[in-house]
C-alpha cells in the first residue's frame, strides 16, 4: 500500500463511547431521599474524577445544590440490574427531551435491586451491591461548550472495596480480580484476559493463566521485594549457569502465581544466599 492511500473508512457514528466502565451515582433529592443513576462517562487523575453528567437529569440537578455524592462501579455480572434504570429518571416532571422515552421514577434502588448503604463521610448512601464504592464531594462544576452536559470535578474523600478485590495487606486493587461493566458503542462487556503490564504494574506479572515470566520488568531483587510487601511468598526453584528462578507464591497455601527467569547479576548474588526450594 502506498502513502496516499488509506486504509481506514471515514464514518459518522452516532456516538462516541469507545468503552468506559459504567458507575452508579447516587445524589441526594431535596427530600432527603437518595436519587440513583447510572452513567459511564468520565476519567480519573490521582483523587479526582471528572464526570460528564447531562444538564437536565435529577443528579445534576442535585449536584448543583447539595454537592456530594458516591459513586458506585458494579460488576460486569451486574449489567442486568443497571440496565433496568436505563429508562427512568429522578425528575418530575420528565423533562421535555426524554418524553416518550423515560418515566419519573422515584424509587430506583428497589427497581434495580440494589439497596443503599450509609457513606461514612458524605450524605447520599453507597450501593451496597457494588464492589467498589467511593465517597466524593464536588469542587467544580462547569458547563459543556454543548449546554446539554456538565464537567463534574469530584474529589474522592473514601474508597470502599470488596476484600476480595484488595492485595492482602496492601491498599492495591488487584486488577485481575476486578471485572468493571465495560460500556462500548452501547453494549455491555466485562473486560478480556490481561494482555500487558507496565513498570508501574503494581503486582507481579505472569498471570497462571498466561504462564508468561517476572523477566520484563526493570529489577528482579524489585519485584520479590514488591511481592513480599503485598503479603506473597517466594521459593527459589533453580540457580544454575543459565541464571535463576524463583516462584512467587500466594501467601495462602504456597500456589505459584508467577516466575522469574533472570540472569541479573544481583538477583544471582542474592539467590546464592539462599536455600533452593525444588
Ligand atoms: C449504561 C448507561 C450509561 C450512561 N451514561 C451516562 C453518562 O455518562 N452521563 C449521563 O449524564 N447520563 C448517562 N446515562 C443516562 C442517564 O442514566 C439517564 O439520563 C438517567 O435518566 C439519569 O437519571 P437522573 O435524571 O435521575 O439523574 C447512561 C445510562 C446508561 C444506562
Amino acid at each position: 500500500m502506498d502513502a496516499t492511500t488509506d486504509d481506514h473508512l471515514v464514518i459518522e457514528p452516532s456516538v462516541l463511547y469507545v468503552g468506559t466502565p459504567v458507575y452508579l451515582v447516587v445524589t441526594e433529592n431535596a427530600d432527603g431521599s437518595p436519587n440513583l443513576a447510572p452513567a459511564s462517562s468520565h476519567w480519573a487523575l490521582g483523587r479526582m474524577l471528572v464526570l460528564g453528567l447531562e444538564a437536565d437529569g435529577q443528579t445534576a440537578t442535585n449536584l448543583a445544590e447539595r454537592p456530594q455524592l458516591t459513586v458506585n462501579f458494579p460488576a460486569a455480572s451486574q449489567w442486568r440490574r443497571v440496565e433496568r434504570l436505563s429508562a427512568v429518571t429522578g425528575r418530575d416532571p420528565v423533562p421535555k427531551a426524554k418524553t416518550g422515552q423515560y418515566r419519573f421514577e422515584p424509587r430506583k434502588f428497589e427497581l434495580a435491586g440494589f439497596s443503599p448503604k450509609p457513606s461514612e463521610l458524605v450524605s447520599p448512601p453507597r450501593v451496597r451491591e457494588a464492589p467498589l464504592q467511593f465517597e466524593g464531594e464536588v469542587r467544580r462544576m462547569t458547563p459543556g461548550v454543548d449546554p446539554g452536559y456538565y464537567m463534574v470535578e469530584v474529589e474522592v474523600v473514601r474508597v470502599h472495596a470488596l476484600p476480595e478485590l484488595v492485595v492482602p495487606g496492601s491498599n492495591h486493587i488487584d486488577p485481575r480480580a476486578w471485572h468493571p461493566l465495560v460500556y462500548s458503542f452501547r453494549h455491555y462487556f466485562d473486560r478480556g484476559a490481561e494482555v500487558g503490564w507496565t513498570r508501574k504494574s503494581a503486582i507481579a506479572p505472569g498471570p497462571p493463566d498466561t504462564g508468561e515470566t517476572a523477566s520484563c520488568l526493570s529489577s528482579p531483587l524489585d519485584e520479590i521485594d514488591r511481592w513480599e510487601g503485598f503479603g506473597g511468598t517466594w521459593a527459589l526453584r533453580r540457580l544454575d549457569v543459565d541464571g535463576a528462578v524463583v516462584s512467587l507464591c500466594r501467601c495462602d497455601g504456597g500456589e505459584e502465581v508467577s516466575r522469574i527467569e533472570s540472569a541479573d547479576p544481583a538477583l544471582l548474588e542474592w539467590a546464592a544466599r539462599q536455600e533452593l526450594q525444588p
